[in-house]
């Protein structure tokens, strides 16, 4: 008989989530992906806790109903806010963004100082400095939140966004600039990895917690493997299903900016709550 190939959900606010699911594709396991934006109440950025696990729970809620085995949480700010609501509430795995991103700049840090950036709930939540310090790292974590509407506007090496991007970077550094580890914090900069390349402080190692969170699913699923796969199975491209709960048509377009790749087919989700 057979075999179904095993089915990893990706869940994300939005359109970010796809610098994940590119990443995780990019590791070629052998997997089907169920993506979920939930895009209709995008931002999670600058919602509160409450908020954000509701709207968590329900699009998690419904990955596993599609038959997700896994599910990854690409989305940093819903990985700060409820990672452990969704955890208490889900019947497969989860694995969130923050712990491999914290982990992969602990490795990175010689200084034991790292400065992160990420939405404002994600810097309030202070969860990328609590999994750090447990990693006897310091660090120093700076709010931007007018890079995710330049990021989606397509401005992702505009003279506008670089400006903002240094007053921040400059803000987060400081004068005394003694970290070497700029943290990615957020679905929607790995875009931005030329520009911050070019005005971070010299020396400084950028870490992408899409990157880190891909490598983790990986080691995790060489741990733990998922259900195994007929040889034609093995053979097959992986299905990539996208779900959406606003404009099929937006998600196709923005999304293919930010997978790099083309979105044939999204389906539309109306979640009740
Ligand atoms: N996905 C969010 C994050 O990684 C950014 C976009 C949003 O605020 O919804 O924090």
């Amino acid at each position: 008989m057979a075999m179904r190939r095993p089915a990893i959900g990706v869940f994300d606010s939005g359109f970010g989530g796809l610098t994940v699911l590119k990443e995780l594709i990019g590791h070629s396991l052998d997997a089907d992906y169920l993506y979920f934006g939930d895009t209709a109440r995008l931002p999670y950025g600058s919602k509160s806790t409450e908020t954000v696990s509701r709207f968590a729970l329900g699009a998690c809620q419904y990955l596993e109903d599609r038959g997700a085995q896994l599910l990854v949480i690409a989305c940093n700010t819903a990985t700060a806010l409820a990672l452990g609501q969704i955890s208490a509430a889900a019947h497969v795995p989860v694995v969130g963004v923050i712990e491999p991103g914290a982990e992969c700049a602990a490795a990175a840090s010689r200084s034991r100082k790292v400065v992160v950036l990420a939405t404002e709930a994600t810097v309030s939540s202070h969860a990328y400095q609590k999994a750090l310090a447990a990693r006897g790292i310091e660090a120093r974590e700076k709010a931007c939140p007018l890079l995710v509407p330049l990021v989606e506007e397509g401005w992702v090496d505009h003279p506008i966004t670089e400006q903002v991007a240094q007053i921040y970077v400059d803000q987060a550094f400081g004068e005394r600039n003694e970290a070497d580890v700029l943290l990615l914090g957020c679905t929607h900069y790995p875009l931005l990895k030329p520009l911050l390349r070019r005005i971070a402080p010299r020396d400084v190692t950028l870490v992408d917690s899409a990157e880190s969170a891909a490598t983790a699913v990986r080691k995790k699923l060489k741990l733990d493997p998922l259900p195994r796969l007929s040889e034609a199975e093995r053979r097959s491209i992986p299905r990539l299903n996208f779900f959406a709960t606003d404009s099929v048509e937006k998600f196709r377009r923005l999304g293919a900016m930010f997978l790099c790749h083309r979105i044939d087919h999204v389906e539309h989700v109306d979640l009740k709550e």
